[in-house]
């Protein structure tokens, strides 16, 4: 039997968690803002593949709708993300 070190050395490993998008206010805010441009059927969520349609918006007011997703004002509330 190969050693597993021997197999898969240690600096060859993929990382098995790494951060997709930097968690600063910023990147919350853009999409809080406007989340029709961001959000997807919800079937989709854990699907790395996904595409955004040509439509996104369409799309994404409608799901915002079906999903009964609140309001931007409320989104975007200091308080809804600081206590
Ligand atoms: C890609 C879009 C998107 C990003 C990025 C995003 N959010 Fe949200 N978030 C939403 C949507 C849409 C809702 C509203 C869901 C609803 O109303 O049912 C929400 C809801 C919330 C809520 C309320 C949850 C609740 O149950 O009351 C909090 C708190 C929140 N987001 C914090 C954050 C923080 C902090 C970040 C950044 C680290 C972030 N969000 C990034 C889309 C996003
Ligand atoms: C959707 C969630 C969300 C909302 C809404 C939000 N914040 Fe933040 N805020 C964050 C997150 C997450 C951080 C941490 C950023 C980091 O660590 O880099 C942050 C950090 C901050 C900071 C620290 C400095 C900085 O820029 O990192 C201040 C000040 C702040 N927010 C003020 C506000 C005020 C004022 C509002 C209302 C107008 C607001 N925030 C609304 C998520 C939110």
């Amino acid at each position: 039997m190969v050693p597993l070190e021997q197999k898969f050395p240690l600096d060859s490993r993929l990382p098995v968690i790494w951060q997709a998008e930097p968690l600063t206010m910023e990147w919350c805010v853009t999409c809080h803002r406007h989340p029709e441009k961001f959000i997807r059927p919800r079937e989709y969520v854990f699907n790395m593949q996904w595409q955004p349609p040509g439509d996104q918006e369409t799309l994404g007011r409608r799901l915002m709708k079906q999903y009964q997703i609140r309001d931007v004002r409320s989104l975007t509330t200091c308080s809804m993300c600081h206590f």
